[in-house]
């Protein structure tokens, strides 16, 4: 059994997660470190992401990580290459809207590591909610035979989600960035007691989010996790995500719950 995590190095203890996980359900595991250009906006500081491949390797040897997959921009995208996996109408809502074409690369370089690497199994971080459904549902229907193992995100002791993006966060910044999990958490109290309206939990997020001076909301949403699509009322038995975006400065941060609706 091949286990894939894939990933953009700068690795952190949630990274290792991930390949703690991929240990548990395969005996060979594969880690590819690849800081994929397509799936950067034009105004997104392709050039600013953290790079430590040394470090990186370091720490997956420790790991116990068999094979390190570090491969350059021209192996990844030889010129002349003109095929794209874009998984449709799943870039609606949440980041899709603010990051156009982010998950169209982040599919096509997916999709490109699963035919190189060949694994069984396929380990990511529900931390990033949408990229989790999105690569679900492009499993799904392209019939890769690829099982998908989502993690749970893993926190500081507040509650911050670990992320290579957190070091660029002020001490100020970095103290108000609790907004995000509470904001999170809340929404899940209120999806667990009985709410049902979607409106009711995004302002909950929302007003939570407006308590820090510095954070600026990008979205707070709800959706579906099947079309990830809005949704009039949360439904007994579905599936749902309450996640949302706020920048500090220059930098931004993502968290989510997803959540079963319960039948009260
Ligand atoms: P990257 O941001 O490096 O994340 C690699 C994997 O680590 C993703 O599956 C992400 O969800 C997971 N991850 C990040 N922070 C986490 C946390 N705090 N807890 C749990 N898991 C966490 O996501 C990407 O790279 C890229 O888009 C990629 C899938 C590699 C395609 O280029």
């Amino acid at each position: 059994m091949i286990a894939l995590v894939p990933t953009m190095g700068a690795l952190h203890v949630g990274h290792l997660e991930l390949v703690k996980r991929a240990r548990e359900s395969a005996d060979f595991i594969v880690v590819s470190i690849f800081v994929n250009p397509t799936q950067f906006g034009p105004n997104e500081d392709l050039a600013r992401y953290p790079v430590d491949l040394e470090g990186d390797v370091a720490k997956l040897e420790a790991e116990g990580v068999d094979l390190v997959f570090a491969p350059s921009v021209g192996d990844m995208y030889p010129d002349g290459m003109t095929t794209w996996v874009h998984v449709e109408g799943a870039d609606k809502h949440l980041c899709g809207p603010f990051r156009p074409g982010h998950f169209r690369g982040v599919t096509t370089i997916v999709a490109k590591l699963f035919n190189v690497c060949l694994p069984d199994k396929a380990v990511f971080g529900l931390k990033d909610a949408q990229q989790f459904l999105i690569i679900r549902r492009m499993i799904a229907d392209m019939y890769f035979p690829i099982e998908l193992i989502g993690c749970p995100t893993v926190r500081e002791h507040d509650g911050l989600a670990l992320s290579s993006r957190n070091i660029f966060l002020s001490e100020r910044e970095r103290k108000q960035a609790i907004v995000l999990s509470k904001a999170v958490d809340a929404a899940r109290r209120l999806i667990d007691d009985g709410e049902r309206d979607p409106r009711k939990i995004e302002l909950a997020m929302e007003s939570i989010v407006a308590s820090a001076p510095d954070a600026v909301l990008q979205y707070a949403e709800v959706v579906e996790t099947r079309g990830i699509s809005p949704i009039d009322r949360l439904q007994p038995g579905q599936e749902v995500v309450a996640a949302l975006a706020v920048f500090f400065g220059r930098t931004r941060l993502i968290d989510n719950t997803f959540a079963i609706v319960p039948d009260l």
